[in-house]
């Protein structure tokens, strides 16, 4: 009989080891390292495999005549446009997010509107039956025809499921699933990627759609992270401050779709609001008087949305000034500072700097840098931006301010809501000269109707703020 030995497994990224240790030596977490059986217990094989007792494998061509995956349509729409049109058969989800973020009531708002043709079942491992059903009645959804039931055990699941086939699967948590076959506590890693590994095939095989649903660990990741990512076809992030009504449903991987895609809800008493026209929403406080503030023309996941940039600039009581930043990205205001002071000869020195993104969105798109430029030197000179005009555009270091990805999007954006000008860096041929003789030059009309007034060095940015 092979001898059983120990196996230590990291709870954070999956690692293992043979021997106990208080941080873990791939991901350096602390504390995460735990006893689990099982698995890989197994050994080496005895023989190496040959081509000995094999059928061969099939081989295609690439060519060939593919249908595009049936889809079911949820109804929430938001949620289907993240998914790429809707669910696919036979394919597994991980929606993942913070405890208390909103996973379970947007799945099963989601699920009760699917119920309505298409056989649905709602699996809660978290909550007690009497806890969805008083859910469901918050969210005047008692009727619609979910079967619902609150369960663990993976096994009792399985033979529930291959009993009922139903169109869609909703697994509330992952974390919460346990396996008889594997030797160790729910939420292991071990037990997540047995779970889901059980789950997933079974989707396939039967031609069910599996919504998953992971909690994240507070450094965001989903517990037994990376392990079980790649078992599923979509993996979808649902986050959002708590003190906010907003929540953003985001996609960062998706085989049916594209994977940037985000969907964006409201919390209501009543449960998850779609919203349409997000813009509005992270516009809505807006005092144009007010200096140090700008709108900056982004796009997320492939939609354009315009958000408010805010910057304060003041002086500092401490030897060594903050900057603080709120849903941008911290390493782009030390360069947009930088490339001020190097190259435009604005001194930030003995100044604190907080600049922030209204509404609490998280903005990553780098053509934000003009905005954040902009926004800083608005408080810095304590001169209000043009309250009609937006800004987007890629900063260099040189100082040079680079075209963005997809301006006619946003230049439409901007139109709808109002907007009369863009600040932004047309694209190369037309501009070179003015920018040689050192002439602004001439603002020209986009097709949107927005007045385009280019700003292609960040020291030209810095005359709109210094001139009087
Ligand atoms: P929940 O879906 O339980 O979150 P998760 O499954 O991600 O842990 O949502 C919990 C929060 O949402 C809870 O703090 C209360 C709030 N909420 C509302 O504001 N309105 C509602 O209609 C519902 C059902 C919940
Ligand atoms: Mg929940």
């Amino acid at each position: 009989m092979a001898k059983a030995t120990k196996v230590f497994r990291c709870q954070e990224c999956g690692a293992e080891t043979r021997k106990w240790a208080g941080r873990c030596e791939s991901c350096g977490a602390w504390n995460s390292i735990q006893e689990e059986g099982g698995l890989s217990e197994a050994g080496p094989p005895a023989r190496s495999l040959g081509a000995a007792k094999g059928t061969a494998t099939p081989l295609v061509d690439l060519a060939g005549e593919e249908a595009p995956p049936p889809r079911m349509q949820t109804g929430v729409e938001e949620l289907d446009r993240v998914l790429g049109g809707g669910l696919v058969n036979a394919s597994a989800v991980l929606v993942g997010g913070d405890p208390g973020v909103g996973k379970s009531t947007l799945l099963l708002q989601g699920a009760a509107r699917l119920a309505a043709h298409a056989k649905v079942i709602y699996v809660s491992g978290e909550e007690a039956t009497s806890q969805v059903r008083m859910r469901a009645a918050r969210l005047g959804l008692s009727s619609a025809p979910v079967k619902l039931a609150a369960a663990t055990n993976l096994r009792d699941i399985l033979t529930m499921l291959e009993q009922e086939r139903p169109a869609l699967v909703v697994i509330d948590s992952i974390q919460t699933m346990w396996s008889d076959m594997v030797d160790s506590a729910p939420g292991s890693v071990a037990q997540v990627r047995a779970c889901a590994h059980e789950l997933t095939s079974f989707a396939k095989r039967r031609g069910v759609a599996a919504i998953l649903v992971g909690h994240v660990t507070k450094d965001g990741q989903i517990a037994g992270p990376r392990v079980i990512e790649h078992m599923v076809d979509a993996v979808l992030y649902f986050e959002g401050d708590r003190g906010r009504q907003y929540r953003i449903l985001r996609a960062v991987k998706n085989r049916f779709g594209a994977a940037d895609e985000i969907g964006v809800f409201e919390m209501t008493g009543a449960g998850l609001a779609e919203v349409r026209n997000p813009s509005a929403l992270f516009l809505g406080e807006r005092d144009p008087e007010t200096s140090g503030s700008i709108v900056f023309a982004g796009v997320a996941g492939g939609r354009p949305m315009l958000v408010e940039i805010q910057a304060l600039v003041g002086q500092s009581p401490l030897g060594t000034p903050r900057r603080a930043v709120v849903g941008l990205d911290s390493s782009r205001l030390a360069m947009v500072l930088a490339v001020l002071e190097a190259r435009c000869g604005v001194a930030f020195a003995g100044l604190d700097v907080y600049l922030n993104a209204a509404g609490g969105l998280r903005v990553s798109d780098p053509s934000a840098d003009l905005a954040m430029a902009a926004a800083l030197l608005s408080a810095r000179f304590d001169k209000p931006a043009p309250p009609d005009a937006v800004a987007f555009g890629e900063a260099a270091l040189s100082g040079s301010v680079r075209p963005a990805a997809q301006a006619e999007a946003r230049l439409k954006e901007a139109a709808k809501l109002g907007f009369g000008r863009a600040w932004t860096s047309p694209p190369r041929a037309h501009s070179d000269m003015a920018e040689e003789e050192g002439a602004a030059p001439e603002p020209s009309e986009a097709a949107s109707g927005l007045q385009l007034e280019a700003i292609n060095t960040l020291a030209a940015l810095v005359a709109r703020f210094q001139d009087d």
